[in-house]
């Protein structure tokens, strides 16, 4: 199965780690997923050249399909007239797009949303607007696509300790969009790389977090890595195929480190 999607989350430009970066390069030719999904947190301070860095590294992984959103880092935090008239300005100027976005390719609907806003600090948040389109999308999907969804702040969390990083509107989200048909709900922000299964009456939404792909600020139990997505069928069942692929620094090499096949809603 060719991979149909490379996460690759908070890599913080300007904190970025040229050895790995190098062997994330690496990984994407020889696994060509046919989309790049850039979960947010692209630079460390929002600062033009670290946006250029993010650009430039982004298009060197050849991966023809890119869907970027925006994390909190990616708003100028210092120079208060930019980050209250144009926050997006130079995130816009670098990727060419900024807020939601929609998009069809082999099989997959992913549903790309801004979870930042201006005037929280790191807080993230989802308008009832935003949950209730990401219904309707989600609804609509080709038949027989995985349903993604991707947002910059996690849905849900597997730590306690990590539970107010969680995304303002969650609660309401997870429940709309589990009904909508969602398979799987991306996230990054906290750098902590899990796998959760959210399960209501029968139906299942997983909520699978990505570490940071490249920067040096990983947390302690918690190494650069990337999560590649496949889809497919076992044993009759629809199972979308999450693999963490972590760097060894003794390897210099992004290595599979954890395999999740998630069972899917028929
Ligand atoms: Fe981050
Ligand atoms: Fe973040």
């Amino acid at each position: 199965m060719i991979p149909l999607l490379l996460q690759l989350s908070d890599p913080h430009f300007g904190t970025e780690r040229p050895e790995v970066c190098a062997a994330l390069r690496r990984l994407a030719q020889t696994e060509r997923p046919r989309l790049l999904l850039l979960s947010g947190d692209l630079t460390q301070r929002a600062r033009p050249a670290q946006f250029a860095a993010a650009r430039a590294f982004a298009d060197s992984l050849g991966i023809a399909r890119q869907v970027v959103l925006p994390g909190n880092h990616d708003l100028p935090l210092f120079h208060l007239p930019l980050r209250l008239f144009a926050p997006y300005a130079r995130y816009h100027r670098a990727f060419g797009t900024a807020h939601d976005s929609l998009t069809d390719l082999d099989g997959l609907r992913l549903i790309g949303l801004d979870s930042t806003r201006r005037w929280r600090h790191s807080d993230g948040e989802l308008s009832a607007a935003q949950i209730a389109q990401t219904a309707r999308h989600l609804q609509d999907a080709p038949p027989g696509a995985l349903r993604v969804v991707a947002l910059h702040h996690p849905l849900a969390v597997n730590r306690a300790t990590e539970k107010h990083n969680r995304v303002r509107g969650h609660r309401e989200a997870i429940v709309r969009w589990r009904e909508a048909g969602a398979d799987l709900v991306l996230g990054g922000h906290i750098h902590l790389p899990s796998v959760r299964r959210l399960t209501d009456r029968g139906r299942t939404l997983w909520a699978v977090q990505a570490g940071t792909a490249v920067s040096h600020r990983t947390r302690r139990d918690a190494g650069n890595s990337v999560n590649l997505i496949r889809a497919g069928r076992q044993h009759g069942v629809r199972i979308a195929s999450v693999e963490r692929w972590d760097y060894r620094p003794a390897d210099d090499r992004f290595e599979l480190a954890a395999l999740s096949a998630l069972p899917l809603n028929d």
